[in-house]
């Protein structure tokens, strides 16, 4: 799907579908040359992050292993409460594994926060984050996000993975939602 096709449902397109793939190549070169020589587990994060995972892992010359995690919220609102429960759990031992979280977006920071330490607590021998998205004004705890790709503004934003109400999942670009979508 093409910004162009829903021009009336977004109000700005941050980052463009090649803004994107050429911050992803010059993510992989630093994370080839960080990981040289040891092998690398990428855990990615249901379902925001199959569209960043899908082209980083490609862009990664050595083998790399791929994992997946599905997490939700508990409570109801749009704001995350950090109470984070498993819907699906990794098939991967982590004992000794060097961990690359894979994620979409952060946002307040507390899904990954309480990613990192639930991760940490299966002895990995190292965790990491890669992060497309940040929005930095929106942060209620500091994640140290080692791989990142854009900081945007605090605005709630669709399109390469991430969705509303399951929907522009399969929009090329990043955009801002138009409020008249939501409200
Ligand atoms: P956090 O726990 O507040 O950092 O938010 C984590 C999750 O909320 C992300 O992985 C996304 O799935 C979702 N999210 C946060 N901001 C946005 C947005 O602007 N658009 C779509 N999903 C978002
Ligand atoms: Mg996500």
């Amino acid at each position: 799907m093409d910004s162009r096709e829903i021009e009336a449902d977004l109000t700005e397109v941050l980052v463009t579908e090649q803004q994107i793939r050429d911050k992803l190549a010059e993510l992989a070169r630093r994370i080839e040359a960080d990981y040289e020589g040891r092998d690398l587990l990428l855990v990615g994060v249901l379902k925001g992050a199959v569209m960043v995972m899908a082209d980083l892992a490609r862009e990664l010359k050595p083998h790399v292993n791929m994992d997946w995690m599905a997490v939700s919220s508990y409570g109801a609102g749009t704001t995350s409460s950090g109470v984070v429960k498993i819907l699906k759990d990794l098939d991967s031992d982590l004992s000794g594994r060097d961990v690359l979280i894979v994620e979409d977006i952060i946002d307040s920071g507390l899904t990954l926060s309480w990613l990192t330490g639930n991760l940490a607590s299966r002895g990995a021998a190292s965790i990491e984050i890669c992060a497309l998205l940040r929005k930095p004004d929106a942060a209620k705890v500091e994640i140290d996000v080692k791989y990142l790709g854009f900081d945007i503004p605090n605005q709630f934003v669709v399109g390469y993975g991430l969705d509303f109400a399951e929907r522009y999942r399969n929009l090329r670009d990043v955009a801002i939602l138009a409020p008249h979508v939501y409200s």
